[in-house]
């Protein structure tokens, strides 16, 4: 079980969440949707400390935060019990495929070159890119360079992944494959939170949808509860331009 509970973010005068709370089971898949500037990033960054909220608490196996007196070391803990997919890929240019997924491994976890070799083998199988394995990030496309990304994030065996738009820089064609990778792994009941803009994506991989503005979670529900019968009238709105109704 996570639980993040109360979480307040102002950037100067900018209250950007205001009190937001969310509880995910093991193996539970959870999609943010909501407009743009509404917190989603914040929020995602706020699980992690990646930025430091200014209240709250937030529990993910057996660590538990609070915002106002977490140490370095509770922060060392939640990142190593997290791991986070971003927009764009954060891949390092200079490591092969294969490396990039070792990278965390070797230096976070400190294990031995020989099993970190062999965990990512197995994951750029989970990915599809076992034949890349020794390509440079400028030889992938974007969506196999996201696929990487995924698998980094895998490699470490997280509690959850936190993905952030993960399929948003990419050009159309790309998205399916990324798209695809994430779907298997919801099937295998990874825990994962992931904004995304991609609302048929949402209604398929993700068990619950929430959907946040304003720094509030306004409404959160099943797919077929939030897409089909919103009952606020912002929900209603927002999926209403995004035309998914
Ligand atoms: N590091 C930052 N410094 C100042 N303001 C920020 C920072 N990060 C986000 N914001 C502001 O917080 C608000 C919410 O941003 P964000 O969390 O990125 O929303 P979303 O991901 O929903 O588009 C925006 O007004 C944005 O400008
Ligand atoms: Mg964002």
């Amino acid at each position: 079980m996570i639980e993040i509970n109360n979480i307040h973010k102002s950037f100067s005068a900018n209250k950007v969440l205001n009190g937001v709370s969310l509880k995910l089971n093991k193996g539970e898949v959870v999609a943010i949707i909501g407009p743009s500037g509404s917190g989603k990033s914040t929020f995602l960054r706020c699980i992690n400390f990646l930025e430091k909220p200014d209240q709250g608490e937030i529990v993910i196996g057996g660590i538990r935060v609070n915002a106002q007196s977490a140490t370095k070391e509770d922060v060392w803990q939640l990142r190593k019990a997290t791991a986070m997919v971003f927009q764009s890929y954060n891949l390092f240019k200079n490591k092969t495929a294969i490396e990039n997924i070792m990278e965390p491994l070797l230096v976070v976890q400190k294990m031995p070159l020989l099993e970190a070799r062999n965990i990512a083998m197995d994951i750029l199988e989970q990915v599809g890119l076992a034949d890349k394995r020794d390509s440079y990030p400028s030889k992938l496309s974007g969506g196999q360079q996201q696929r990487v990304g995924i698998g980094r994030a895998l490699a470490v065996n997280p509690e959850i992944i936190l993905l952030d738009e993960p399929t948003s820089a990419l050009d159309p064609e790309l998205v399916g494959e990324v798209l695809d990778v994430i779907k298997r792994l919801a099937e295998k009941h990874m825990t994962m939170l992931i904004v995304t803009h991609e609302m048929r994506f949402a209604k398929d991989a993700a068990n619950r949808i929430v959907f946040m503005d304003d720094g509030r979670i306004v409404e959160e529900g099943s797919p077929f509860e939030l897409f089909s019968s919103p009952k606020n009238i912002r929900t209603a709105k927002f999926l209403n331009d995004v035309r998914v109704c």
